[in-house]
C-alpha cells in the first residue's frame, strides 16, 4: 500500500513538513529554513509523534549547522552546541527528541578530523538516514505485531501513532496496517483524544486515506463500547517507555488501559526502541509536559469554557507495565519482566539505549 503523504522531507537546503495543525482541513507543506522555525514547529505541534520529533530534531541540527559559518573550527563548534540546545529544550517527553540529538552529537564527534564542509554533509547525511531508518523500523514494527490481531477484531486506539507520528507507516498504527495488508479485516475505533483532538483529526483522516475502517468516539466513549463488546484489542504507542515496561502515551492512554484491564482486552504499545529510556528505572520520574491551558479551553481557537478558568493541562500519563500486555518492538515483542527483555534487545545495539 502506498503512503499517502510525507511527513518531513530533505530538500537540500530546507526541510518541507506536512503542517500537521492544520488537519484535516488542509492539506498543506510547509518549508523549514532554519533551526528556529524548526523549534517552533516542534513546540507547537505541526510535527509531532515521538519518532517523528526524533526524525525533526536530527533534521533541524542538521539545517542549522548547514547555515553557520565555515571559516573558524571553534565558532562552528560553539554553534553545535547551541542548535542542539535549542532542539533539546522543545519538548520535555518524548525521549526520541534527546536519543536523535545524542545520535547527532556522536556523528559529530566522530568527525573530528574532518573539514566544516564535510561535518556539515555528514549531519545532513545522518539526518537524511535517519527519516528512512524511522519507516523501515516501523514497518519491522508492523510484522512483529501483525499477529497479536485476528481476522473480524475492533481494535481501539488512542491518539496518533500513525505515519504522520513517525517519518512513515506508524507504531500502533503501523500493527494495525500491516494486520490489514495481511487481509484481515480489521476496524478501527479511533478516540478523539482532547484537548487537540490528534484522533479525531490525524488518525482518522490518515486511516480513511489508507482504506482502512475507521468509527471516531468521544474519549468518554471507550468504556461504553468495551462494556457492549465492541472492542478486541488496544493497540496505542508511546512517547517515552522506562526501564521496567512504564509507558508515556497521550494524556487519556492511562485510563484506557484501566478500562481494557476491567474489561479483560489485550493492551498492546508500539514503538521503537529509541523511545525507551533505560536511564529511568520507572515511570514515576519520566518528565511529563504540561501545555497551554488554552489547548484546554478552547477547541480549534473557539472558547468553550469562561474566560479566567482555572485549567490543568498535562499532556502525557504512564500507563504502568502490570496494564500492559505486551510492547511491540522493531526487534520482536516484549512482554513482563520487560527489562530482561530490553536489555536483550539491546544487547547489539551499544549507545543507543537513551542511557
Ligand atoms: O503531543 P503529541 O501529539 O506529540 O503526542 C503523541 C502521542 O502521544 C502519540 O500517542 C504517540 O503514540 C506517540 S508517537 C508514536
Amino acid at each position: 500500500m502506498k503512503d499517502p503523504f510525507r511527513t518531513m522531507e530533505w530538500m537540500g537546503d530546507h526541510i518541507r513538513l506536512l503542517d500537521q495543525t492544520l488537519l484535516p482541513r488542509q492539506e498543506k507543506y510547509i518549508s523549514i529554513l532554519t533551526v528556529d522555525q524548526m523549534c517552533d514547529a516542534i513546540k507547537r505541534l505541526a510535527v509531532r509523534g515521538a519518532p517523528a520529533i526524533g526524525v525533526a530534531a536530527a533534521m533541524g541540527i542538521a539545517l542549522g549547522m548547514l547555515g553557520a559559518p565555515d571559516s573558524d573550527r571553534e565558532s562552528f563548534s560553539r554553534r553545535f552546541g547551541e542548535v542542539c540546545r535549542l532542539i533539546a529544550a522543545t519538548r520535555p517527553t518524548a525521549v526520541n527528541l534527546f536519543w536523535a540529538v545524542d545520535r547527532m552529537k556522536r556523528v559529530y564527534e566522530a568527525g573530528a578530523d574532518l573539514s566544516i564542509a564535510e561535518l556539515k554533509q555528514v549531519l545532513v547525511d545522518e539526518a537524511v538516514f535517519m527519516e528512512k531508518e524511522d519507516r523501515m523500523l516501523c514497518e519491522k514494527i508492523g510484522v512483529s505485531g501483525r499477529d497479536l490481531l485476528e481476522e473480524g477484531d475492533t481494535v481501539l486506539t488512542h491518539c496518533n501513532a500513525g505515519g504522520l507520528a513517525t517519518a512513515g507507516y506508524g507504531t500502533a498504527i503501523g500493527v494495525i496496517r500491516a494486520a490489514f495488508e495481511q487481509g484481515k479485516n480489521i476496524r478501527v475505533v479511533s478516540d478523539e483524544t482532547r484537548p487537540l483532538n490528534q484522533g479525531a483529526r490525524i488518525t482518522c483522516w490518515e486511516l480513511m486515506k489508507l482504506g482502512i475502517p475507521v468509527t471516531l468516539i468521544t474519549d468518554n466513549t471507550a468504556g461504553a463500547l468495551m462494556q457492549r463488546g465492541e472492542i478486541q484489542k488496544v493497540v496505542v504507542g508511546a512517547d517515552r517507555i522506562a526501564a521496567n515496561g512504564d509507558a508515556a502515551n497521550k494524556i487519556g492512554t492511562f485510563s484506557v488501559a484501566v478500562l481494557a484491564r476491567y474489561h479483560q482486552i489485550p493492551f498492546y504499545v508500539a514503538a521503537p526502541l529509541s523511545t525507551i529510556d533505560m536511564s529511568i528505572r520507572t515511570g514515576d520520574t519520566i518528565p511529563i509536559e504540561e501545555r497551554d491551558p488554552g489547548e484546554v479551553t478552547r477547541i480549534c481557537g473557539v472558547p468553550i469554557a469562561p474566560e479566567g478558568v482555572a485549567v490543568r493541562n498535562i499532556a502525557f500519563d504512564v500507563t504502568p507495565y502490570q496494564l500492559i500486555t505486551g510492547i511491540v518492538t522493531e526487534h520482536g515483542r516484549a512482554s513482563a519482566p520487560y527489562e530482561k527483555s530490553f536489555e536483550q534487545f539491546f544487547a547489539d545495539k551499544p549507545g543507543e539505549n537513551n542511557s
